[in-house]
């Protein structure tokens, strides 16, 4: 932007006319600015990512001859005015975030830039699903949603959209999110030593500055910009196996069966593409599934759920009723000379619904109609980046975009999410009060609201696995808490080790499913010998045990945004030795288990333990933190650790997450030097009779140096454990206990120290 020329007043901040082009400035909350930018006459003010209105805030605006400065309760701005440039400060006025002074926003013809000033040791984390290191200064990277089948490990772009990262430096935080769905680059001193940039092809510059005391609020900030996820089916926490592809229905029921009886939990069967009439979607195969509803009831009697895959393109064919609908109701996207477009994608030529239609996502969810009375509770969306063979979808063609015409550029970054969205609304209207599940290979900001995400074509190498790792710990920084891989790889062959290790990382890792391509092995538990089998019960046994805290931890995504999955970097961004190479994986998965993730080749590993007392989760052996230490690794066990002070829920083992259960949590305790506030929570499980208060949430406050575990609880629903096996971690020689100060039964076996509990209203627990 060029020299100032004038300055508005409006009610949620200003608006700013300078000599080539003019700024609208909105506070959205006391530490959310938005800056939009425009060279042109603004814009339709649309968003499919932000679901927020500005709040109602103090702020004041101030103007002399050099610059004007905004200042809310946590953030000030100021604006150069001669240049106009914009610089952020929190309110003790230390730097958080500043333009080049040389450049600022400019353009080079359409394409807009907003240059930043790298500070000092500066970091960058988060972007969504991208590669690379844990921190990104360095490199450059594009958003372009991308069908990479077998992508390299360090491939970019992958399938996914989120502009949104977060700056570290000089113990302060700060996050960026560019709402802008063209085609956009991000480049954090890549070639350069000078600036941080974000660029557009086309369109406004869009950002939203966030400010805030640590990274968990600056996440909390983001999405309530783009919002949470809704509480998925517990079911969908569970195992899930998949692979393209599992047919016929006699083959499935089969592999049902063989979990069952081989005692390896499990929740969810997918059919891949094979499950369709000529991969027409809206169909099942004649010959392969002629009775799919008989084929659900049984496995529902053995305690399974079915996920389909759906895929945007629809089969040009007479007679086929989707096909017939679509061109009848304009459904579908066209030229701008008003033929419809073909592209070839599974069944053949096809063409494309417009997601951006309210119509067609109307149309869409209905046509789900076959698949829910047939008893499918789970919708897997692919190839919605759009993909197609060739994948070069045409950038002329043109899409509604809710109201102001588009073309392809505009909107290719967002029709997966749109695809997802009316997925989920369609499925949500038509199963009558139960939850769906939906999962999604393409998706933008905002994604979340919808759909879980997996990422992609990976392959079976243990450099998958550990980018993996990262690719779920950025997309958690980024908004999206429901989030895996195809867990031992989807294209090529893992060997015993690895495809074993991966398990174990699946075994805490948000959506956990095995998946494998077309011709190769077989990757089901029992597939690689009875070692690995066994290992393998346990694993997910182990999945099955800690699904009251991983449920929890759902919750807490939903109701702030912080992730399943937490790159240790959101707890400790200032310390250098969570980024280096040997550490850059860890992560904290829910708020208390430190997870190491270790190549399949080694079986011993480094590990890098934050200050405090940590507990190795399946020895109980006890370290001292900060510092590094080599650990034991075998194949079947990851290096987990419970965080000293605590509280973390475990139920005994079942074989799908819905079956009765003992009827006793287990609220394991761990002593350190401070405490903490743990909230447990339990609903159905399934409905969304918790919005009218079906539901139970337990709050721990466990106090290790008082000796002291008060329960609290808030809610109608009736917990399904009637007891809480409160079980003692560190604390030697305990001689007695107490709940609601009368002395209690006691128990100490296999070295480990237990009190049980009536698990009823208002509990203080002593020893
Ligand atoms: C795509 C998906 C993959 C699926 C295959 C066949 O490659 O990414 O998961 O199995 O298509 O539908």
């Amino acid at each position: 932007m060029g020299n100032f020329k004038s300055l508005k007043k409006t009610s949620a901040g200003m608006e700013i006319t300078a000599a080539n082009a003019s700024a609208q400035v909105s506070v959205y909350a006391s530490n959310i600015i938005r800056i939009r930018i425009s060279n042109k006459t603004f814009d339709r003010d649309f968003s499919y990512a932000v679901i927020k209105n500005p709040d109602k805030v103090n702020f004041t605006v101030t103007e002399d001859k050099e610059k004007i400065t905004l200042q809310t309760d946590s953030l000030i701005l100021t604006i150069g005015k001669n240049p106009v440039r914009f610089n952020f400060s929190d309110k003790k006025n230390n730097i958080l975030n500043e333009d080049d002074t040389g450049f600022g926003t400019s353009w080079i013809g359409t394409e807009m830039t907003t240059y930043k000033k790298l500070q000092e040791g500066e970091r960058f984390i988060g972007l969504g699903e991208k590669t690379g290191n844990l921190d990104r200064r360095g490199s450059a990277y594009v958003n372009w949603n991308n069908d990479y089948f077998g992508y390299p490990a360090n491939a970019d772009p992958l399938y996914q959209t989120i502009p949104f990262y977060v700056g570290i430096h000089h113990n302060l935080v700060y996050g960026i999110f560019l709402d802008n769905t063209y085609k956009s680059t991000f480049a954090f001193g890549a070639s350069n030593n000078r600036f941080a940039t974000f660029s557009v092809d086309d369109g406004e510059m869009n950002y939203y500055f966030i400010g805030g005391a640590n990274i968990p609020s600056l996440i909390q900030s983001y999405t309530s910009l783009t919002g949470r996820i809704e509480m998925p089916p517990m079911w969908s926490l569970g195992y899930q196996q998949c692979r393209w592809s599992y047919y016929p229905d006699k083959e499935v029921l089969n592999l049902a069966r063989t979990f069952r009886e081989k005692n390896i939990p499990a929740d969810v069967i997918y059919l891949d593409v094979h499950y369709m009439d000529a991969y027409k979607v809206f169909t099942f195969h004649p010959e392969r599934f002629p009775n799919p509803k008989q084929t659900i009831d049984e496995l529902k009697k053995m305690g399974f759920h079915l996920v389909v895959i759906v895929d945007p393109g629809i089969k040009v064919e007479k007679g086929y009723t989707a096909y017939e609908e679509g061109v009848k109701n304009n459904y579908f996207v066209k030229y701008p000379d008003n033929t419809l477009y073909t592209g070839e994608v599974w069944p053949g030529w096809c063409h494309f619904p417009d997601f951006t239609n309210s119509k067609t996502r109307l149309w869409w969810g209905q046509n789900f109609k076959g698949y829910v009375d047939a008893g499918v509770e789970g919708f897997w969306n692919d190839m919605n980046e759009p993909a197609s063979w060739g994948n070069k979808t045409p950038d002329l063609i043109e899409f509604e975009f809710d109201g102001s015409k588009s073309t392809h550029k505009r909107v290719h970054n967002i029709y997966g999410m749109q695809m997802s969205r009316s997925t989920f609304e369609g499925t949500t209207k038509l199963m009558s009060g139960k939850r769906p599940f939906i999962l999604t290979r393409a998706g933008y900001a905002g994604i979340q609201r919808y759909s879980a995400v997996w990422t992609g074509d990976n392959v079976a190498t243990d450099e998958h696995m550990l980018a993996g790792v990262r690719l779920v710990n950025s997309m958690g920084i980024s908004g999206v808490p429901f989030i895996g891989v195809d867990v031992g790889g989807f294209v090529g062959d893992a060997s015993a080790d690895l495809y074993a290790r991966w398990m174990t990382i699946g075994t805490f890792t948000p959506f956990f499913r095995q998946h494998s391509m077309y011709g190769t092995r077989d990757k089901e538990p029992w597939s690689f010998g009875e070692e690995v089998e066994i290992s393998m019960r346990n694993s997910i046994g182990l999945r099955y045990k800690l699904l009251p805290y991983i449920y929890s931890a759902f919750y807490e995504a939903s109701q702030t945004g912080i992730p399943v999955s937490r790159s240790a970097a959101i707890y400790y961004p200032h310390d250098p030795k969570i980024y280096s190479n040997d550490y850059q994986h860890q992560y904290f998965f829910g708020p208390s288990l430190l997870v190491a993730p270790i190549s399949s080749t080694q079986k011993f590993g480094k590990v890098y333990l934050p200050q405090g007392t940590w507990y190795r989760l399946d020895t109980d052996e006890k370290i001292e933190g900060g510092k590094e230490v080599i650990v034991e690794a075998p194949m079947d066990r990851l290096p987990v650790f419970a965080k000293g002070g605590s509280v973390i829920t475990m139920q005994s083992q079942v074989q799908y997450s819905l079956q009765k259960n003992t009827d006793t949590l287990h609220v394991h305790v761990y002593n350190g030097d401070k405490g903490s506030v743990y909230v447990y929570y339990e609903d159905d499980g399934e409905t969304y009779n918790f919005k009218t208060g079906e539901f139970l949430k337990m709050t721990f406050t466990f106090d290790p140096l008082a000796r002291q575990l008060n329960v609290s609880r808030e809610g109608k629903w009736k917990s399904k454990f009637n007891y809480l096996n409160i079980v003692y971690h560190g604390f030697a020689d305990i001689s007695q206990a107490k709940a609601n100060d009368k002395g209690i039964a006691f128990n100490k076996k296999n070295g480990l120290q237990s009190v049980v509990v009536n698990n009823e209203s208002g509990i203080k627990i002593s020893w």
